[in-house]
Formats: C-alpha cells, sequence, structure tokens
C-alpha cells in the first residue's frame, strides 16, 4: 500500500513549519511524531516516578507502563518472551553488555563484516587487545553484497561469535542473515546482530531470525534518543556476566555477597529511562500502524528514484550495490574531487536539505578503501516523499556545478 505521506507528516511537528526542513538523515536518527512526544509527556506530567521500587499508586502506574512497554517491544520484533528484552541506551550500550559479558578468551574467533559501525567494531579491537580474542573480518564481495561462500570458508569450530551489522548504515545493505545464522549455528557459533539500521525499515522477526542476540536503538525508529534495546535468547542472557552493577538487579546483599536478580532486571542497574522505554513503545505502536512492509516499499520507491535522478551527475560514485533496492533506504556517494562535507553544507546552505557526511563511525571502511574525507549519505524514511528527493536531485546537480565551476 502506497504510504500517505501527507497524513503522515501532519503527525511530525517539524514538518509542518513555514518552511520545512528536506529532511534526509534518518539513518542517524528520525523525527519523532507527536504519538511519541505525547506520551513521553505524559509520563513526565501524569506519573512521573521510579518503577519497581516504592509501591504508592504513581510508583504502580510507572512499573505498569514500563512493563507494559516491554510487552509491546517484545511483540513488535517476536521475541520469545518480554524478560529477554532489556532496556539499554542504545545500540551501542546493547552490543557491549554482551562483548563485556560473554567472557570471551584468549584463541576465540569473533567474526564481523568489513562495514561495521564503530559500536560493532571497537567492542572486538578492544577484546582482542586486552584477551587476546581473535576478530576476524569477512571481505565483501567486489559488487559490495555480503560473500557468503567466504564466510563459509572463514567459519569453524573456534569461531564463537559472529557479531554483524543487519542493515549497513554505510550503504543500506543488508546482509543475509537467516543464512548466516544457520551456518554460524551449524558451527556451534552464537550470531549477534546490529539492528540499529534494520530495525525502523524492515520486518524483524526475532523467533524466526533464531539470532542468540540483537541490539537496536529507538532514535532511528521515531523513537526518543537514550533508549534502546538488547534482545538475547534467556539462557545465553542468564550465561552473561553484567557489568553494570548497583541498584536495582540485585536481589539481596551483604558486605561481601550478593544475590543478582533475574530477567531482564539484572542488566538494568540503576534508575531507568522510564519516559524513553514508554516512548519507544509508542514508537513502535506508530511504526505498526503505518505497517512495516509499507515502511520498506516507500523508502526503496524514494531510493529508486535518487538513484535514477543523480546517477548522471559527472563524477559521482555510489557507495554499496549498484541496484536502489538492495540499498532500503540509503544513498551514501562521494563525488570525485569535492568533498562530501562541502556538498552537505551548501545543500542545508541552498535547499535546507539536511544530510550527514563524513565517515558515518565506519571510518574502517573508508580507510580501507582509500576514501579519507568519506561520503555524503541521504537516508529517507516514512515522512519524505517524491518532492523531496526531486529538490535534492535538482540541488544535487546545481552544487556539484558550483563546484565543478568555481
Ligand atoms: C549500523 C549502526 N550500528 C550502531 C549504531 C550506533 O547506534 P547508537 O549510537 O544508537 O548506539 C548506529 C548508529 O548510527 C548504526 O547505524
Amino acid at each position: 500500500m502506497a504510504l500517505n505521506t501527507d497524513k503522515i507528516r501532519e503527525n511530525f511537528p517539524i514538518l509542518n513549519s513555514s518552511k520545512p526542513p528536506v529532511y534526509f538523515d534518518s539513518a542517524c536518527m528520525t523525527l519523532r511524531p507527536q504519538q511519541v512526544i505525547d506520551k513521553i509527556s505524559e509520563y513526565y506530567i501524569k506519573y512521573p516516578g521510579c518503577a519497581g521500587r516504592s509501591i504508592h499508586s504513581i510508583a504502580r502506574k510507572v512499573t505498569e507502563n514500563y512493563n507494559g512497554a516491554r510487552l509491546n517491544i517484545q511483540k513488535f520484533f517476536n521475541a520469545p518472551t518480554s524478560e529477554e528484552v532489556i532496556f539499554t541506551r542504545n545500540t551501542t550500550e546493547a552490543i557491549n553488555i554482551v562483548s563485556c559479558g560473554l567472557g570471551l578468551k584468549k584463541g576465540d574467533v569473533v567474526l564481523t563484516t568489513d562495514r561495521e559501525h564503530n559500536s560493532n567494531l571497537m567492542p572486538w579491537i578492544m577484546l582482542s587487545e586486552r584477551e587476546g580474542v581473535n576478530h576476524k573480518v569477512v571481505e565483501s564481495k567486489r559488487d559490495n553484497t555480503f560473500d557468503l561462500e567466504r564466510f563459509e570458508d572463514m567459519i569453524t569450530r573456534d569461531v564463537k561469535l559472529v557479531s554483524m551489522v543487519h542493515t549497513s548504515n554505510l550503504d543500506g545493505y543488508t546482509i543475509p542473515a537467516e543464512k548466516i545464522i544457520k551456518i554460524a549455528h551449524d558451527y556451534g557459533a552464537l550470531v549477534m546482530l546490529d539492528g540499529a539500521q534494520s530495525a525502523p525499515h524492515t520486518k524483524v522477526d526475532l523467533k524466526k531470525l533464531d539470532v542468540d542476540f540483537f541490539a537496536c536503538s529507538g532514535h532511528k525508529m521515531l523513537g526518543p534518543s537514550g533508549i534502546g534495546m538488547l534482545y538475547g535468547k534467556k539462557d545465553l542472557l542468564l550465561r552473561l556476566n553484567p557489568y553494570n552493577v548497583g541498584g536495582d538487579m540485585v536481589i539481596d546483599t551483604t558486605y561481601s555477597d550478593y544475590k543478582l536478580s533475574g530477567l531482564p532486571e539484572r542488566f538494568e542497574a540503576g534508575l531507568q529511562d522510564y519516559a524513553g522505554a514508554i516512548g519507544f513503545s509508542a514508537a513502535c505502536d506508530y511504526i505498526k500502524g503505518v505497517g512495516i512492509e509499507n515502511v520498506s516499499r516507500h523508502e526503496q520507491s524514494l531510493n529508486k528514484l535518487m538513484t535514477e535522478g543523480v546517477k548522471d551527475i559527472p563524477g559521482l560514485e555510489i557507495i554499496g550495490p549498484a541496484d536502489a533496492s538492495s540499498r532500503g533506504g540509503i544513498l551514501s556517494f562521494s563525488v570525485e574531487g569535492i568533498s562530501p562535507h562541502d556538498i552537505v553544507m551548501l545543500l542545508d546552505q541552498s535547499s535546507s536539505i539536511m544530510m550527514r557526511s563524513g565517515a558515518h563511525c565506519v571510518h574502517s571502511w573508508f580507510n580501507a578503501h582509500n576514501l579519507p574525507n568519506g561520503s555524503a549519505r541521504a537516508s529517507v524514511y516514512i515522512y519524505n516523499t517524491k518532492d523531496e528527493v526531486k529538490v535534492f536531485v535538482d540541488a544535487l546537480g546545481k552544487v556539484v556545478d558550483f563546484f565543478r565551476k568555481s
């Protein structure tokens, strides 16, 4: 079903200003609809208390809404149980809970792709330095797609964890996760998916995927910033050592001993971001209302138009697979001889187009490909329109022309 973008845009306050921006930076952070803002305000206005500790009626209401948010998010991702849904600050924290807790040791191998966000790269580099863990990178094929054959060559019984970006923020490409998980499990390896860019854009069915750990962030899917999720299979979560310890994650303590809480509490030390969790749940409801399949279809149709529109711009190279349908809502590109920062600055100044430039926290990939300035990245979401794509294509042509002539 085609999205009714006019109706959707009415829900986003910033798009209803007299001069709305062309917001093409949703891979970094999406805009938030009024429905999410209202739920967050409702918490601060009507029941601004703490869950789980006090037993007065305000606290009980927080507990009810916090638990309700977890249940709703469990359903959204079809996780087997709500205790397997851990609230975190973001994807980065979720990945760190796993990397710090899994007890990987010298000689254990961790496999990643060659296009990891620093959030799913730094933990493994650090573990290599500290513990002697062997981090290996599965290089992509020449056409920038996942090399399943290479992966099969690299997987052995020493691989303890395959930790990969599900959908890349570099170019929007989604790896064949189901096949990867099946192969990894055949070798006894666990799999974690960095779902920061897949959760907002494609149907993620955790039961069906049979993935061991999955991480994502609320702020990339219409939710507030500062809230995210780690999903883990129950038996695996119970094997992790929590690294953030303190209040609310223990049942009892003496001066020298403690008894850890069960799931999910043992990974949620200290008072939590209740408004964030409630807002995250409201964001899931909003996406459910739009229909995640409609979200994917809409982004792909806009990306097809963008890709068509820019392909003849001299010196422009698209990063990732040439076919727009393999790149979700992301168009990442470099233009020979022109800094991506200059392009993005001028697009903002001339046409209020908001894009991102640089390495997008995937420095390793740009270094390996000798592109020290990174790329310019346009990333679209449910509130973007064909008209905005036209504005972007026209403005980009003019900007490139301007730099060529100056
Ligand atoms: C693929 C990917 N992984 C991880 C992250 C990190 O997300 P956060 O900053 O919310 O932890 C991002 C953010 O851009 C991302 O795009």
